[in-house]
């Protein structure tokens, strides 16, 4: 196991491949082998601060805690805690750091969680932030991805939905462009392009390819993956946009006929409507093994992190 003792994780060029590759093979053998680790983290605190609504992320990180034996506190309703009075992150985090081992923050402001890092002494996790980044979102990801595929290179991914905000894909893009021999299949409505700061990033720093398109069927036959997102309400400014929108892209059982017989659908949920419940029993669709994956990503990164004894 590589030494991550002490660090944070913003965003997911903190960790180089090596590292990533180190969480990957502990992870698998958590999954493998899970009631070996359930003392791991025992006497260990995890703070959830959840500013942010969340059900898989704050659920899986608590879980994955409690099944190494620690334990977990936090809010996930920023109007309960002091926050609603004023406090800034700063005093929050400074404070909080002498209660528990290891801090998890979602925020709907880019940025907030490396500004907490800046003040905490015990290592922070992005678990979120705004239409930013998902860290670990993307370790459940190669998780998933390396499980069943068996690789992380020489991929075609097509992403398809809201592009703009969705942080789940900022993250896989960035990470999986740094492994060699990428396409990726960018499929959204003009208004939900990936972030050109991105796209400039991906041209200059990786070898990917990249391939924008309007309609799923352009990219469908050709791709190993496809990664749908949901359209996110809460990031438009604009109801009536929002509307427009939301029903783009939904991939039902002809438009998945298309597709490769091995083909992964990914998504990192909620789904609202862009997959059809008639896809869930198909054996592509993975989405809820992902969320189960998601557990084991998590536990092996906290062990990393607190460099816990015994691996
Ligand atoms: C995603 C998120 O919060 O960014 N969900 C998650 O973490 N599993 C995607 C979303 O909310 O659409």
């Amino acid at each position: 196991m590589i030494d991550l003792r002490g660090r944070h994780l913003i965003s997911p060029s903190d960790l180089d491949l090596r590292e990533i590759s180190s969480i990957m093979s502990l992870a698998q053998s958590m999954q493998q082998n899970l009631s070996s680790y359930a003392s791991l983290c025992r006497g260990k605190i995890l703070a959830t601060l959840f500013y942010e609504p969340s059900t898989r992320t704050k659920l899986s990180f608590e879980s994955a805690m409690l099944r190494m034996g620690g334990n977990i506190l936090g809010f996930s309703d920023a109007s309960t805690s002091a926050v609603s009075k004023g406090e800034s992150i700063a005093d929050t985090i400074r404070v909080l750091d002498s209660y528990a081992d290891i801090v998890v923050m979602r925020h709907p402001k880019e940025g907030a969680p490396k500004l907490a890092a800046q003040y905490s002494r015990v290592p922070l996790i992005n678990g979120g932030d705004g239409g930013h980044q998902h860290p670990t979102q993307t370790l459940t990801d190669l998780l998933t991805i390396h499980m069943y595929l068996g690789r992380t290179s020489h991929l075609k991914v097509a992403f398809c939905g809201d592009l703009k905000y969705g942080r789940t894909v900022h993250s896989l893009i960035e990470t999986l462009a740094r492994y060699p021999g990428a396409t990726f299949y960018l499929i959204s409505p003009e208004e939900l392009r990936l972030p050109p700061r991105l796209k400039e990033h991906l041209e200059q720093h990786s070898d990917c390819a990249l391939i924008e398109c309007r309609r799923m069927e352009e990219a469908l036959p050709a791709v190993d993956i496809l990664y749908m997102t949901r359209i996110q309400k809460e990031r438009f400014f604009n109801e009536a946009d929002y509307l427009r929108l939301k029903n783009s892209y939904v991939l039902d059982s002809d438009k998945l006929a298309q597709a490769k017989a091995k083909m992964l659908v990914m998504h990192p949920l909620p789904r609202v409507n862009e997959i059809a419940y008639e896809i869930d029993s198909d054996p592509r669709a993975v989405y809820f093994k992902q969320a189960e994956l998601g557990v084991y990503a998590r536990m092996s990164l906290m062990a990393h992190l607190l460099g816990v004894d015994g691996l």
